[in-house]
């Protein structure tokens, strides 16, 4: 005999600006089953119930960072949430809290990304090399030192965990404070000292209050309250350095700049 079909309440913070001054709830009833995720509920509503819900998605495998929401008052990736795990249900979404919302469950990045344009995300290479010059090479202890936290997919998930994000929107956050780390802590780089001033501004790393939620709720484990905290060691002995003239600043960012 078929298996009867299962339903699970979903209920979606709506936000259309021409029709919504403010948010307002709406309920949807969908039809699952044990291997559908959030996103799919979402995309079986806008399927088959409501095409105006907007939301936000490309890969569906927890690799593009695009599907980030609040779900029952967590930020997740809503491609990575499983209804099996939320039953029996309602399950509450919202956009990522902290962020403006443009509508629906999207939020706008302009922020986060004028922040992340804002570190120089890339290797500044010390000393250009040709091509027959070949490969900037590296060991695995080198590696070792910032591999971790090159594995952030850019879904914003921390910043609306961080509770002085959304007291401060300037604080640069934890996402960007992590690849600032990345990239200073690569031996291939050469970019440290301009990172510095984002590090030491009053937007920098010091704002961190080190709550530490946004390791708790990152999906690839990136640990960037680690990253914050290795910020701030490196950013002392950055302003400690400054006393001792350019040479012993330059020095640091030549030699040990993230091996703390
Ligand atoms: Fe790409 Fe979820 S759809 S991370």
């Amino acid at each position: 005999m078929a298996e009867s079909l299962k339903t699970i309440d979903v209920e979606v913070l709506r936000y259309r600006p021409e029709q919504e001054s403010e948010p307002v709830w709406q309920r949807y009833t969908v039809p699952y089953t044990d291997d559908m995720s959030v996103l799919q509920a979402l995309q079986q509503i806008k399927d088959d119930q409501d095409g105006s819900l907007s939301f936000r998605w490309s890969c569906r495998m927890a690799i593009c960072g695009s599907c980030g929401m609040m779900v029952n008052g967590k930020p997740h990736l809503s491609c990575q949430t499983f209804l099996r795990d939320l039953l029996p249900g309602p399950v509450r979404i919202e956009a990522l809290t902290h962020f403006p919302i443009e509508r629906d469950l999207v939020v706008s990045v302009d922020g986060f990304v004028k922040k992340l344009e804002g570190i120089q995300p890339y290797i500044i290479p010390k000393e250009p090399r040709t091509l027959a010059q070949g490969e900037y090479l590296q060991t695995p202890a080198q590696l070792e030192q910032f591999e971790q936290f090159s594995g952030c997919i850019n879904c914003m998930l921390c910043y609306s965990a961080c509770p002085q994000f959304g007291l401060d929107p300037s604080f640069t956050g934890p996402g960007v404070l992590a690849l600032l780390h990345r990239y200073n802590a690569d031996s291939r780089d050469g970019g440290q000292a301009q990172r510095m001033e984002v590090l030491g501004s009053t937007e920098g790393v010091w704002n961190c209050t080190a709550v530490g939620y946004c390791s708790e709720v990152c999906p690839k484990g990136v640990d960037p309250a680690n990253a914050v905290n290795q910020n701030k060691v490196n950013s002392a002995k950055d302003y400690f350095l400054r006393f001792l003239g350019p040479e012993g600043g330059q020095a640091e960012h030549a030699g040990r700049i993230g091996r703390t």
